[in-house]
């Protein structure tokens, strides 16, 4: 009977013990809640702030297109950020883009028109990943819709390398990023601050240039919130204004039988 008791104590020590390295062991891979930011194309009048695109868009081209291609956006895109026809065909002259083929059958570069999509820095993924130790960057230009807390998941990842916590095992060749699942990112820490200089005299610190580029990033993913918030103001005036003279018409009609 007693040795059953101290063994049955033993199996409920165990038991706790297990249960307490693997909640640690847990909360060594758990993220803190996402901070939240302040977007001007939150809710449901919010839209994109025209410069912060442009600034956003200079943090991306000297900063992130080194490893990061944005797939989907073509050069002609880019007027939606006030440029004009001559610098958006004088930045994409400045891209050689591959064309072809030629009347010989080969493949050859040109320099980029604005219609052609923005080429990324590398010719596949197989290249990306050998150049970043295994790791592929991600397309950027749907990375906003694709993570779960969008723009802010984002602007933390940017903003998330800490020192690691004592005792935690960064994986060699990789960072510790207090936003990212597990903590150890492929990327290294890609902001600091001065890295860009704004044409507007913003002073580029990580959080300001962080905050940019993902105002850019959720309009690659996004162009087309503007119109659609317009519309959706003018239809809920229309409804407004519809809902009062249905409600003037009802009161005149039954003012007879009241
Ligand atoms: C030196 C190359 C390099 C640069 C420069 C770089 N990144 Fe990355 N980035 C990577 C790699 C590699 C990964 C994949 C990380 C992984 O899976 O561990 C990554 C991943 C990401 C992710 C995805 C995180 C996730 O949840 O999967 C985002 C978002 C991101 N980078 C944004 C940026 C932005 C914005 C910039 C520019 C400010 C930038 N990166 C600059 C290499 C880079």
């Amino acid at each position: 009977m007693g040795r059953k008791l101290a063994f049955g104590w033993l199996a409920a020590a165990a038991a706790a013990l297990s249960l307490t390295v693997a909640a640690s062991a847990a909360r060594a891979q758990e993220t803190p809640p996402l901070p939240h930011q302040q977007w001007s194309f939150d809710g449901v009048f919010g839209t994109y702030d025209i410069a912060a695109l442009q600034r956003g868009f200079q943090v991306y081209k000297q900063i992130c297109s080194a490893c990061h291609p944005v797939k989907h956006l073509f050069f002609r895109d880019l007027a939606a950020l006030d440029y004009t026809p001559d610098q958006i065909k004088a930045l994409a002259a400045s891209y050689k883009c591959t064309a072809g083929p030629n009347d010989q059958g080969q493949m050859y570069e040109r320099p980029c028109l604005p219609s052609d999509p923005i080429p990324g820095p590398f010719p596949n993924d197989e290249a990306a990943k050998a150049a970043n130790g295994g790791a592929l960057p991600p397309d950027l230009s749907m990375v906003v819709k694709a993570r779960e807390g969008g723009p802010d998941y984002v602007f933390a990842i940017l903003n998330g390398f800490v020192p690691a916590p004592a005792g935690f095992h960064v994986v060699q060749g990789k960072y510790y990023n207090e936003y990212f699942p597990g903590h150890n990112i492929s990327m290294p820490p890609p902001l600091s601050d001065g890295a860009v200089t704004f044409a507007d005299g913003t002073k580029a610190t990580v959080p300001q240039m962080a905050h940019d580029v993902v105002t850019f990033l959720s309009w690659a993913a996004e162009p087309n919130l503007d119109t659609r918030h317009r519309i959706g103001a003018r239809v809920f005036l229309f409804l407004i204004v519809g809902v009062g003279i249905f409600y003037a018409a009802k009161r005149k009609i039954w003012a007879a039988v009241h």
